[in-house]
């Protein structure tokens, strides 16, 4: 949405400047756009493959993060590097991110100013890193990215497009901390990424395009063995 305050429009310059990640996190610099700026040690900018095929995307860095700068290295980020592990992937083959770059309060959820004012940092992130696939994690990645109000559990480990490019949503491996159950889903929904991947990367990947062009879920009659680019949807699950 545009708006009209001058630091807008010099963000808007800005990002449009900055071709590479490091011009990008150079015009990001010591971030007090929101509040957020005022009460986290570090800003976490993203890390991995500046040229990665799959990025994924968080909601927030959380305590750890915030001292270490950098993505998922708490007990959310072991669990999300056993799970990359499972289809042979390590952290550096991959770029992480979140919605936010600065540590909300109490690990409190995201605001929409603050979202507002971080996420075309992200956007910028995703143009200049041009994955082919996304992977989100959890309800705020899932609804920025898919433009969408829909929960994570009504779309978990489907196959949709936005804006040019493959996005599988994901439970946030957090959920898998408190709810064991969710563990294995979140395996499940890793093979399935890497079936996604592949076909992306192979050229076979084929995801329909609705009118909008923003969210395309995979139609139902695609589920089930014979589903063109992601096995093995569960029926019901949306
Ligand atoms: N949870 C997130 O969403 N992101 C992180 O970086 C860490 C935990």
């Amino acid at each position: 949405m545009a708006s009209a305050r001058p630091e807008d429009a010099r963000d808007a310059a800005g990002l449009t400047a900055a071709s590479d990640l490091g011009a990008l996190r150079d015009h990001i610099g010591d971030c007090h756009r929101c509040a957020l700026g005022d009460t986290r040690t570090q800003l976490v900018f993203g890390v991995g493959d500046p040229d990665a095929r799959l990025m994924f995307v968080g909601e927030a860095p959380g305590k750890n993060e915030d001292l270490r700068g950098e993505p998922f290295v708490g007990a959310a980020g072991k669990l999300l590097d056993e799970l990359l592990e499972s289809i042979g992937l390590a952290r550096s083959q991959v770029y992480i991110a979140n919605i936010l770059k600065c540590r909300p309060p109490g690990n409190r959820d995201p605001l929409p100013p603050e979202m507002a004012s971080c996420t075309p940092f992200l956007a910028r992130q995703i143009e200049l890193i041009g994955p082919k696939v996304i992977a989100t994690l959890g309800n705020f990645a899932t609804r920025y990215v898919l433009d969408t109000q829909r929960p994570i559990s009504a779309v978990r480990g489907r196959l949709f497009r936005a804006e040019g490019r493959a996005v599988v949503p994901i439970f946030h491996p957090a959920a898998a901390l408190y709810d064991a159950s969710k563990r294995d889903v979140l395996f499940d929904d890793f093979r399935r990424l890497k079936v996604v991947l592949d076909r992306a990367e192979d050229g076979t990947l084929q995801v329909p395009e609705q009118a909008d062009g923003r969210l395309a879920p995979e139609p139902d009659g695609a589920a089930g063995h014979d589903a063109p680019h992601i096995a093995g949807r569960p029926s019901g699950d949306g």
